[in-house]
């Protein structure tokens, strides 16, 4: 069994497994140097040989546990049919959004639009030995957000937008969940062996919206992962103190924390499901001693706790590769 599945199935405490999320990405020479000849990110995600190099270029540097396939949440609107650009020093910029229609798309034509994802995954399995191969979807509410806000919610972001559009929008969150399974299978049955959720705008929901756009999305995406016999690792960014009640109704088999959680109060309150994740990206960027001391904190907290490190987001494009080495180095060291 790969080490993730074992610490986070078999909730075994005796190593610590090590990814990063966005561990490929723009902090790397060498994907910015496929990136500036690639200037379509979508289409980037839908080359399979670039795929399999860029998820492969962190396992080549770095001893790390699992290999995260290089794509994008928004993979998902994209093949529900609604356009999808990355602008330079901006993000990502949707098209227009007409519901109905993609309420009534057929499903097969997503699943082609994305095959080129699924066959990437065959081809990195193909290439590694004891990593893990992690795939991932958005959550239904942040793919929501996206679709109906058109760009980063970091931005602009205005609820009524989604509350004066309740009914709609609960048919949309339906659709997308339905897109989501589906993208899910495609990825287990092409290699994934784990599946990490992403919610990142979770934290925006007010307390009264959380049960229907957060929770229950996510309980039956997890539900539906336990079918297939594969982890999910959820990540709600940004509840707070809303995380326990998330591992409660949840009941992820890993759940990953922000840098705005407290680590022991995590430990204390999440009923013994794995966790994974906390220190803050922005650690990477200081010195050596603060790297060394914030990483052995998380060590130490976890010390009898099943426990992936990660971070608290995704690397930093500033980051240095070499403090992934020496982060590396440290936690082997240690445990
Ligand atoms: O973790 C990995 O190495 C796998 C690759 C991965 C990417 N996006 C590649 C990417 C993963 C797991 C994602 C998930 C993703 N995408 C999320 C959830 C995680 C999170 O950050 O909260 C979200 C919200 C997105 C949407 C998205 N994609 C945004 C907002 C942006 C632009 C801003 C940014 O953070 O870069 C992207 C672009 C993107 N996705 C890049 C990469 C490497 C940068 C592309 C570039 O400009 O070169």
């Amino acid at each position: 069994m790969d080490k993730i599945s074992e610490c986070i199935l078999n909730r075994n405490s005796s190593f610590v497994p090590i990814w990063f999320m966005r561990q490929a990405g723009r902090y790397l020479p060498e994907f910015r140097e496929i990136r500036k000849n690639n200037q379509d990110f979508i289409k980037l995600c839908l080359n399979r040989d670039l795929v399999k190099e860029i998820t492969l270029q962190p396992i080549n540097r770095f001893n790390l546990d699992a290999a995260i396939i290089f794509s994008d949440i928004l993979m998902i609107p994209y093949g529900l049919g609604q356009e999808v650009k990355f602008k330079k020093n901006f993000g990502p910029i949707l098209g227009d959004l007409i519901i109905e229609d993609i309420l009534s798309i057929d499903l097969e034509e997503f699943i082609k639009k994305n095959t080129p994802v699924y066959k990437a995954i065959t081809e990195v399995k193909k290439k590694i030995n004891h990593q893990s191969l992690i795939g991932f979807v958005g959550a239904p509410w942040t793919l929501l957000v996206y679709m109906m806000n058109k760009q980063s919610p970091k931005k602009d972001f205005d609820l009524s937008l989604i509350k004066n559009n309740k009914n709609e929008c609960i048919k949309l969150l339906r659709k997308i969940e339905e897109a989501t399974c589906l993208h899910i299978e495609m990825q287990i049955k092409a290699g994934a062996n784990i599946i990490q959720i992403f919610d990142s705008w979770a934290g925006l929901l007010p307390k009264d919206m959380l049960d229907e756009f957060c929770f229950e999305p996510n309980s039956r995406l997890t539900e539906y992962l336990k079918e297939k016999k594969t982890p999910a690792i959820c990540f709600p960014r940004g509840i707070g103190k809303e995380y326990s009640n998330f591992c409660q109704k949840v009941k992820p088999t890993c759940i990953n924390i922000d840098y705005d959680v407290d680590p022991n109060w995590a430990k204390e309150n999440f009923n013994g499901i794995p966790i994974q994740g906390g220190m803050d990206p922005k650690i990477l960027i200081e010195d050596k001693n603060t790297i060394k001391k914030e990483t052995e904190n998380y060590l130490n907290i976890f010390k009898n706790y099943p426990y992936i490190f990660n971070l608290g987001h995704g690397v930093l494009p500033e980051t240095k590769p070499e403090t992934i080495s020496y982060v590396i180095k440290v936690i082997r060291e240690k445990k």
